[in-house]
């Protein structure tokens, strides 16, 4: 028998070895946590189809922010749910709606210990529940949203959020909002670009968190993009970073590794991915029932995000995954 001239096994005989050659690490400063914040209730309230994820009170809030400081998760990203909705969304800018109070509270309670993104879009505040306004036809109006999203951009900038993230796929979107937050003295705040948003079957836990059902079973088919298309991702981020993204995302992540495997190597700017909602539900439904080692399946799944470029992760999994990696 000749011996295999190359063992590759050489470097894979123990942990210590495997550790020293690999090309991609998980760190809990890659990940920033999605949180709800919901007005007017007194304890945060669970959510089925999220096992693990809560609407928080401010109260819960603030002390889940404490502990992901101490975990050392860097980032958080924030949604509302308002106490209601209206065919504007026009809790989104309200100086009082619930993602502002909760900005300037943990502006006030850890200050630059964590970093306060916004999601910024209109869905969880309108009773259609599109993302942006709607005009005779019940289409989505486009540069009638664009004013919206920045009087928004400047209410969350006031209130403390060091990142605005828009979400809602409209077109001259980051440029609106760059040049909204510029006028308004907010040249410090950043811009996170939702950029390549698929229209994707995987928001569903997403909505139960926001509370939101589209009018009459419509979809966003008609401003997120085409889970078949790869090149027309490339144009959306060449778009945001020329409007003056500061950092561009793709979403959902699994599903779309090859745009963001393609997005790393044709940018040079910051590229995050977001694992969203149905991706996390899949992992904890699969674990409940003891068919996966969900822990373990959370880890090689976020690592493989990284592998494929992505500089940070948004993700449910963030607070137990710092956990595990810190233990
Ligand atoms: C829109 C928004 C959505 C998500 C983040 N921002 C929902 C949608 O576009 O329907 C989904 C996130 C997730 O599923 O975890 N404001």
């Amino acid at each position: 028998m000749p011996y295999p001239a190359v063992r590759m096994r050489r470097l894979r005989s123990n942990r210590l070895i495997r550790d020293l050659v690999a090309e991609t690490s998980l760190s809990p400063s890659d990940l920033i946590a999605p949180l709800f914040v919901r007005e007017g209730i007194e304890e945060p309230q669970g959510i089925p189809s999220l096992p693990g994820v809560v609407q928080h009170s401010l109260a819960s809030l603030r002390a889940e922010a404490k502990r992901l400081v101490s975990l050392g998760v860097p980032a958080v990203v924030l949604f509302g749910v308002p106490a209601a909705k209206d065919p504007e969304g026009l809790g989104a800018s309200d100086p009082t709606g619930i993602v502002q109070v909760a900005l300037e509270s943990l502006a006030g309670d850890l200050g630059d210990r964590l970093l306060r993104i916004a999601d910024l879009c209109l869905d969880e505040y309108t009773d259609h529940g599109h993302c942006g306004l709607l005009d005779s036809q019940g289409e989505v109006d486009n540069d009638a949203t664009l004013e919206r999203y920045c009087t928004t951009a400047q209410v969350q900038a006031r209130a403390g959020a060091h990142l605005v993230a828009p979400s809602g796929m409209m077109d001259g979107q980051v440029g609106a909002i760059r040049k909204a937050l510029d006028d308004d003295g907010h040249t410090g705040v950043g811009v996170l670009a939702y950029a390549a948003k698929y229209a994707s079957a995987l928001y569903g836990p997403f909505r139960d968190a926001v509370d939101v059902e589209i009018a009459g079973g419509g979809d966003r088919r008609g401003y997120q993009q085409n889970p078949a298309n790869r090149r027309e991702a490339l144009r959306e981020v060449q778009l945001d970073i020329d409007e003056g993204a500061d950092i561009v995302m793709v979403k959902p992540a699994l599903s779309y590794l090859d745009v963001i495997s393609e997005v790393r190597r044709r940018f040079d700017v910051p590229v995050a991915a977001y694992h969203v909602s149905g991706e996390y539900a899949m992992v904890k439904a699969a674990a409940e029932r003891g068919w996966i080692d969900g822990e373990a399946v959370a880890l090689e799944q976020t690592l493989a995000i990284k592998r494929a470029g992505a500089d940070m992760i948004l993700t449910y999994f963030a607070a137990e995954l710092a956990e595990i990696l810190g233990a």
